[in-house]
Order: C-alpha cells, then sequence, then structure tokens
C-alpha cells in the first residue's frame, strides 16, 4: 500500500516537470512566433507589396521586436529538454551547452535594430531593415534551430 502511494506520488510529480518543461518550451516558441509577426507578418509583407506600405505598422514592429530580443536570453535561460508538440522547429540541445555563444547573437540583432530604428520612411529602406535584421535572426539560427519536420 505504502509502496503504491509512493509510486503514485513519483508519478504525479513526474508529470507536473513534464508539464513545466513544455510550458518553458511553449514559451520560448511564442516569443520566436511573436518576433516572426513583427518581422514577416507585417515587415516581409508590405516589402513584398502584399499589404500596403503603413508607417505607424512599421514603428510598431520594429518598437516590439525591440522588446522581444531583448527577452531572448532569459526565456532561453531553462533547457525543457523537449520540443513543443507537433512544432516544425526546435531548440538544439547546443544552446545550453553554449550559452555564452547562443547570447553573444542576440546584440547584433539588437544592433540592426537600432540602426534602421526611425528611420524607415519608405518600402526602399524597410527592405533594406528587413534584410540587416533577418541576417542577424539567421545567425543564430543556422546554429541553434533545429528542423523538425
Ligand atoms: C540567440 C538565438 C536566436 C535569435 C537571435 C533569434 N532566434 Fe528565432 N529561434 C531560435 C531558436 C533556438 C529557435 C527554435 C526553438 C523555438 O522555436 O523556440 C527559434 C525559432 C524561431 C522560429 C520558429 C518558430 C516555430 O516554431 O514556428 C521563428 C519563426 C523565429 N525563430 C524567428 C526569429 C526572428 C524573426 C528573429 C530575429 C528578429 C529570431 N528568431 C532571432 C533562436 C534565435
Amino acid at each position: 500500500m505504502k509502496r503504491t502511494m509512493i509510486v503514485a506520488t513519483t508519478l504525479l510529480l513526474g508529470a507536473g516537470a513534464v508539464m513545466a518543461q513544455q510550458e518553458v518550451a511553449v514559451q520560448q516558441d511564442n516569443l520566436m512566433r511573436s518576433q516572426a509577426k513583427s518581422l514577416y507578418t507585417v515587415i516581409l509583407k508590405m516589402t513584398k507589396g502584399d499589404i500596403p506600405y503603413d508607417q505607424k505598422a512599421v514603428d510598431e514592429a520594429i518598437a516590439n521586436l525591440e522588446t522581444d530580443v531583448a527577452k531572448i536570453a532569459k526565456t532561453f535561460e531553462v533547457n525543457p529538454k523537449q520540443d513543443v508538440v507537433n512544432a516544425t522547429y526546435g531548440a538544439s540541445p547546443k544552446v545550453w551547452k553554449n550559452k555564452a555563444d547562443f547570447n553573444s547573437k542576440i546584440p547584433p540583432v539588437q544592433k540592426a535594430i537600432a540602426e534602421v530604428k526611425g528611420k524607415i520612411t519608405d518600402v526602399a529602406s524597410l527592405k533594406a531593415a528587413y534584410t540587416a535584421i533577418n541576417d542577424r535572426c539567421s545567425d543564430c539560427h543556422e546554429t541553434y534551430r533545429l528542423k523538425l519536420k
């Protein structure tokens, strides 16, 4: 009886930990998706003419990117040791083996954002800003993001 209870408790605690880890993975993924919303759903679409140029939306997207990118180091502090259920991309275990190097990929994105902030006035300058920022996002993804499917 006692033994059964211990086993049951251990199982419950185990399930709790798994859920917490999934939560961490989801938070990390949500932060990336939020960045993608600013950079791809707003900025990239405008550079392609899929949506009309809108100065207010551009300024908001840049401000949101600035806020989100500042959260990467902290959001990726804990290794969830699992991927988001059904995710297309996951974090490589290398993130937590080389956390200092992973973190070193963040300031270049912030620098690219700072350099264009307040200077985007038309589609041409938006295109240049998109490339400058996206290249720095890719510098981290090349090493630390895994394609799962
Ligand atoms: C310091 C490293 C780093 C930087 C910088 C970074 N990312 Fe990521 N990104 C990751 C990792 C690791 C993953 C995979 C884990 C995840 O999805 O949370 C990822 C995943 C993603 C995904 C896939 C999400 C999904 O599951 O569909 C998108 C989209 C994305 N990042 C966009 C961006 C954009 C846009 C930027 C630049 C503004 C950026 N990232 C900057 C590390 C980074």
